[in-house]
């Protein structure tokens, strides 16, 4: 059964156009540079597991959970006689979460729309994510699922990135390349959209969760520096990375000439005798039912 057929039968709706990011251009992309990417995302995680303290004996969904890297430390964490859940619209990145490393008996994958698929009632005490909750076409419905996944003194702890702006290292490279590829038509994409950016604005984010029924919301702002390495690897990285994978994939050699050149010139702010070092900024979202 292929796994467009299997979200159908099981959430009864038609994939979403992220889900066939996910499954095609986006899924490649994350599987191949996945070990790179997993040790950008160290520092970040770190600081987001230590907020979210999962502890002994708690059930836990991790939301987006990709290769299942968050998932399996948190279930060291939560150990024997906890569980945890990882859910992810994504097969080829599933399949690899699967192989990672024997998957304790205490730990399940499932593959299936988040925001849409019935993740069950009052099962969990903590739902959590490392930026994998912004893809959602319906959000309020999205956390409504989540709200309702959770126990009533459970806890929701999910990273997001803040604004385009406040993450050069992302958007200039994205930019340049949507300039290149789009000759500049001027289209302003909505910033709500799902794509990484989409839970940018603490408004927003408070507006989501409220109308989901969530209390206590907390937004804390975690600013760090991504080491990109030397200027050449950081090139190829995001030439491989991010929204605009797809359209580079898919450029002439010219344009991909003219798309390197650009990030190239976009990167060269951040550049230091330590390699590029891309100023990042993230929410730590955290809420209670
Ligand atoms: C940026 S990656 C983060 C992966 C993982 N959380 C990590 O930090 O390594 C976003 C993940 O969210 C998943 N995703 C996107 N939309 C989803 C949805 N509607 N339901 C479940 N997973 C989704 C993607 O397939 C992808 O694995």
């Amino acid at each position: 059964m292929t796994q467009k057929t299997m979200i159908e039968d099981n959430n009864k709706s038609v994939p979403s156009q992220e889900a066939e990011f996910w499954n095609n251009e986006g899924g490649k992309m994350w599987t191949e540079n996945v070990e790179r990417t997993h040790s950008l995302l160290a520092p970040l995680s770190e600081v987001l597991i230590r907020r979210a303290a999962p502890t002994a004996g708690e059930t836990v969904l991790d939301i987006g959970c990709g290769a299942g890297e968050t998932t399996l430390e948190i279930t060291k964490r939560v150990g024997a006689t906890g569980r945890v859940v990882g859910v992810d619209v994504s097969e080829m990145i599933l399949d690899l979460a699967k192989q990672l490393s024997p998957v304790p008996e205490n730990l399940r994958f499932d593959l299936l729309d988040a925001g849409t698929a019935d993740l069950g009632e009052n099962i969990y005490d903590l739902c959590f994510s490392r930026f994998g909750v912004m893809f959602f076409e319906k959000p309020k419905s999205a956390f409504k699922n989540f709200y309702r996944a959770l126990k009533s003194d459970g806890r929701l702890v999910a990273l997001c990135w803040r604004t385009p702006s406040e993450n050069p290292w992302i958007a200039q490279p994205v930019a340049a390349a949507e300039e290149i590829l789009l000759s500049g038509s001027g289209e302003k994409p909505d910033p709500r959209a799902p794509g990484p950016f989409s839970l940018a604005d603490p408004d927003w984010i408070h507006e989501v969760l409220k109308s989901a029924g969530f209390k206590n919301i907390s937004l804390e702002g975690v600013d760090q520096k991504m080491p990109l390495g030397k200027m050449d690897d950081a090139v190829a990285y995001m030439m491989r990375m991010g929204p605009a994978v797809a359209e580079i994939a898919s450029a002439s050699e010219a344009q991909r000439t003219a798309i390197d050149m650009a990030i190239r010139k976009a990167l060269s702010e951040f550049d230091t005798p330590e390699g590029v070092m891309g100023p990042c900024a993230t929410w730590v979202i955290s809420a209670q039912p």
